[in-house]
C-alpha cells in the first residue's frame, strides 16, 4: 500500500517510522516532510496548507491512502475533498475538525452532551467582555476561539489582565480572525494529560495516556510551546480515573457526534485536567498530539496501518493494539528563542555518531538537509525518545543522546518526566 503522510514535524516522522515496519506498506510519500522522514519516505515540496496541490499529489502518485498530520488541513476540509474525489483519508470532515478549530463550538457540543469542562461564556461584542470581566472571580481563563498556534490561552490574574488580553484579542486581533471571538472560562486546577483515542464514528479505542510538558522552560516557567517532551504513560490517570473518563468523557463523545450528525474518523485528543471533582476537558484535539504521537508510537507494538483503517472503515471492535509496557520519554530539542523568533539553518552535529541501542529513535521536526549537512529549520528540531523498564532509566537514556547532539542556541528541558 501506497501511504502519503502530511506534516513536517516529529509528529510526522513518528508515524513514518511506525508504518515503515508494517509488512503492507510498499511505499512511503510525506508533504512537505523534514531531513528525518526523508530517510524513510519520499519528500515532495507541497506545503500542508495547499489542499488543491495536495489533492493533485496524491492522484498523480496513485496514493492508497493520506494521513494528515497536523490540524490547519483538517479545519481546512482536506478529508471533504479528498472523500468528494473518491480518495481514502484519515481525519474528521471539516464540520467535526471544528471541535478544535472553535473552541465555543468545543463548548456547545460539551454542554449539549454533558461531557465535564470548565463553565464558560463566549463572546464576540467586546463591551459584553468587557461587562462580564467586571464581576468574573480570578484566576480567569481566556481562550482566543479560533487556531493560534497553541499560544491562544492567557490566564488573567484579575480584571485589568483580563481586560487587556481580551482588547488585544478582539481589537488588536494578535491572532487574526481567531481572536475575533472570544471563549472565558472558569480557572482549573489539577494534573493535565494527554488522551488519544481512535474515533471511526460510532466506537472508539483508547491509546495509553500521555503527558505533555507544555511550557518552554524548567519547572514549568516560561511561555507555553506546542509541547518540549512527552511521557507515556502519564502517570496521573489510574485505572480508576481511567474508567471516568470513559464513561464521562468518550462514551458521550461518539454518542454526541451521532446525535449532532458528526463525521469524524480519525485521532482524538482530548487535553485533560484531573480536577477535584474529576476529569474535564481542556480542549479537543482532532489529530495526533506532538510530541505526544513520538512516545505512543514508540509503545505501539501493532501494525499503525490496521489500527488507521480500522478506523476509517468502522471496524474499531475488531482491533486490539498490543502496546509496549515500559515507559517512553520524548526530550524536545529546540531552537534558541523558541517559542519566539528563531534563526534556522544551524549545522546540527552528533546525529551520526548517536550509539544504535534500538529503545532510542530520533525522530526530527524542524530539520532540513542542506550540502551533505543535517541543518535547524524550525523551532522544534528534534525529539529524542527512549523506552526504559523505568521511568528514570529512560530518562537516563534519552538525556545521553539528547546531550550527544548539538547546534548553535540548542534548548532543552531537564525535567521531562522528572
Ligand atoms: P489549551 O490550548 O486549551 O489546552 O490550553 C493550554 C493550556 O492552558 C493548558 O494546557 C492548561 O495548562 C491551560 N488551561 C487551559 N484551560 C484552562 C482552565 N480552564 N483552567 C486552568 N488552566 C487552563
Ligand atoms: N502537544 C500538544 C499538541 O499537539 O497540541
Amino acid at each position: 500500500m501506497k501511504i502519503l503522510v502530511i506534516g513536517s514535524g516529529g509528529r510526522e516522522h513518528a508515524i513514518l517510522w511506525k508504518l515503515s515496519q508494517s509488512p503492507r506498506v510498499t511505499q512511503l510519500l510525506c508533504a512537505p516532510g523534514n531531513a528525518g522522514t526523508q530517510q524513510i519516505a519520499t519528500n515532495h515540496p507541497v506545503a500542508a496548507s495547499d489542499l488543491p496541490a495536495l489533492l493533485a499529489l496524491a492522484k498523480s502518485e496513485a496514493v492508497d491512502l493520506t494521513i494528515v498530520g497536523p490540524d490547519d488541513p483538517l479545519a481546512e476540509g482536506i478529508v471533504d475533498l479528498f472523500q468528494s474525489e473518491g480518495l481514502r483519508i484519515f481525519g474528521p470532515r471539516a464540520a467535526a475538525a471544528r471541535l478544535e478549530s472553535s473552541k465555543s463550538f468545543a463548548k456547545g457540543f460539551m454542554d449539549r452532551h454533558g461531557i465535564p469542562t470548565a463553565a464558560s461564556s463566549t463572546f464576540s461584542e467586546l463591551e459584553d467582555a468587557l461587562v462580564h470581566c467586571r464581576t468574573a472571580s480570578y484566576p480567569l481563563v481566556v481562550k482566543a476561539d479560533g487556531l493560534a498556534l497553541g499560544k491562544g490561552v492567557v490566564i488573567a490574574q484579575n480584571q485589568t489582565e483580563a481586560e487587556t488580553v481580551i482588547q488585544q484579542m478582539m481589537v488588536d486581533k494578535i491572532f487574526g480572525d481567531a481572536g475575533a471571538t472570544v471563549v472565558v472560562e472558569d480557572f482549573l486546577t489539577g494534573p493535565e494529560c494527554s488522551l488519544h483515542a481512535l474515533v471511526d464514528g460510532a466506537k472508539y479505542l483508547l491509546f495509553p495516556d500521555a503527558r505533555d510538558h507544555k511550557r518552554a522552560l524548567d519547572g514549568d516557567l516560561g511561555p507555553n510551546t506546542g509541547g518540549m517532551g512527552t511521557i507515556s504513560p502519564s502517570r496521573v490517570l489510574d485505572a480508576a480515573m481511567q474508567e471516568r473518563v470513559r464513561n464521562e468523557i468518550l462514551e458521550p463523545f461518539v454518542a454526541g457526534l451521532k446525535v449532532d450528525g458528526l463525521q469524524f474518523q480519525g485521532m482524538l485528543f482530548p487535553g485533560l485536567m484531573i480536577t477535584p471533582q474529576g476529569p474535564k476537558v481542556l480542549e479537543f484535539n482532532c489529530r495526533f498530539g506532538d510530541p505526544e504521537t513520538q512516545v505512543l508510537m514508540r509503545r505501539l507494538k501493532s501494525d499503525l496501518l490496521d489500527l488507521i483503517e480500522a478506523t476509517i472503515d468502522g471496524r474499531l471492535s475488531e482491533v486490539h493494539p498490543i502496546w509496549d509496557d515500559r515507559t517512553a520519554v520524548c526530550i524536545v530539542l529546540a531552537s534558541g528563542g523558541y517559542p519566539g523568533l528563531i534563526e534556522k539553518g544551524k549545522v546540527i552535529s552528533g546525529l551520526e555518531s548517536v550509539g544504535t541501542d534500538p529503545d532510542v529513535e530520533v525522530f526530527h521536526a524542524g530539520t532540513a538537509w542542506k550540502e551533505g549537512k543535517f541543518v535547524t529549520n524550525g523551532g522544534r528540531v528534534l525529539g529524542i525518545t527512549a523506552l526504559g523498564s523505568t521511568l528514570e532509566e529512560a530518562r537516563i537514556k534519552a538525556y545521553a543522546v539528547a546531550d550527544q547532539i548539538n547546534f548553535e542556541g540548542k534548548q532543552l528541558r531537564r525535567d521531562i518526566g522528572a
